[in-house]
């Protein structure tokens, strides 16, 4: 290829080849995020956030699913929000504060797009409201195929029925906080009925349901001092699964041992054996994989 038939040249000897947009994104839904993992991920962000209160709301919404998941923390004023939306928002190389559940720089997008291909993040920031969206079908059907993140204006959210019930819901009567919403999801059970793929919306979202309350159960129920999430799902509270049954357990001797400068305490259980444990706690505490795992 010559010089002048190469248009996509910078400068001399290198070549401009950013991603295309709509590729990367479709290739990207395929990590390996289910639907419960996508969630969390979500949720991950709403903790780092100092979350007080998380609402995860959904509906099947006449075969047009959508989910939401809405919290009171911090929140984001317009150009965190912006920055937040691109790929790759910061360095896996940077020292992030204790707290921060964070690490790529991608969850909230990759774990979105596993699931919807439209991603919409509302955030209310000092009295500021903020809106961007990423549409994969948008992307797809512009021309020049670039990363182009839409801006949604105070005036034009107006138009957004769903986005605006949830914000006047929740966002009015929080100081802060952040709704991010999926919508045109589409990676539930492909190709079945509209009826079966109803009713695997449904057991897929008990499934998230039972996910959530076992890897939060230690902001659901946090040992004192540490601070409280509510979990709601539409609308029922959450309670915590605590896998290790520890006021039935019996505590083995625990080890204490040190990496990277922190303390590391572990605190090893034996789970009751079955005759010590109704029917329904064997049920609840054997899990998907059985009692064993
Ligand atoms: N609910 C939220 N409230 C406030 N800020 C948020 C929220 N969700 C995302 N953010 C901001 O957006 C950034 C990007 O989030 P994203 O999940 O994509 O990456 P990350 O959390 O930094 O890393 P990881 O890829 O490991 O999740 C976060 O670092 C945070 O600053
Ligand atoms: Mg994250």
């Amino acid at each position: 290829m010559t010089n002048a038939e190469n248009s996509n040249e910078t400068n001399a000897g290198f070549v401009d080849l950013s991603p295309s947009p709509s590729s990367l994104i479709e290739s990207l839904r395929d990590i390996g995020y289910s639907l419960e993992t996508a969630v969390a991920d979500v949720i991950d962000n709403s903790i780092t956030a100092l979350s007080t209160s998380i609402d995860v709301r959904f509906s099947w919404n006449d075969s047009t699913p959508w989910l939401a998941i809405i919290d009171d923390g911090h929140g984001m004023n317009g150009a965190e929000l912006i920055s937040a939306m691109r790929f790759g928002s910061m360095s896996p190389l940077l020292t992030r504060s204790k707290n921060d559940l964070g690490r790529f720089g991608l969850g909230l997008k990759t774990a979105s797009f596993s699931q919807c291909r439209c991603l919409t993040v509302l955030s209310k920031k000092q009295g500021e409201i903020s809106c961007c969206q990423w549409d994969l079908d948008s992307i797809l059907k512009s021309e020049d195929n670039k990363w182009l993140l839409r801006i949604l204006a105070t005036e034009e959210l107006k138009q957004f029925d769903l986005l605006n019930s949830l914000s006047s819901k929740y966002l009015d009567s929080y100081d802060s906080g952040t709704i991010v919403l999926w919508n045109a999801i589409d990676r539930i059970d492909a190709g079945a009925d509209l009826e079966i793929k109803e009713s695997k919306f449904n057991e897929v979202l008990c499934s998230v349901r039972s996910h959530l309350e076992l890897v939060f159960h230690r902001f659901i129920s946090p040992d004192s001092g540490q601070s409280k999430v509510q979990f709601r799902f539409n609308n029922d509270e959450l309670e915590a699964f605590d896998p290790f049954n520890s006021f039935k357990s019996t505590e083995r001797p625990c080890a204490d041992f040190k990496c990277e400068g922190q303390n590391i305490h572990v605190q090893p259980y034996v789970l009751p054996r079955f005759s010590r444990v109704s029917k329904s706690e064997w049920k609840k505490y054997e899990g998907q994989l059985g009692y064993l795992s």
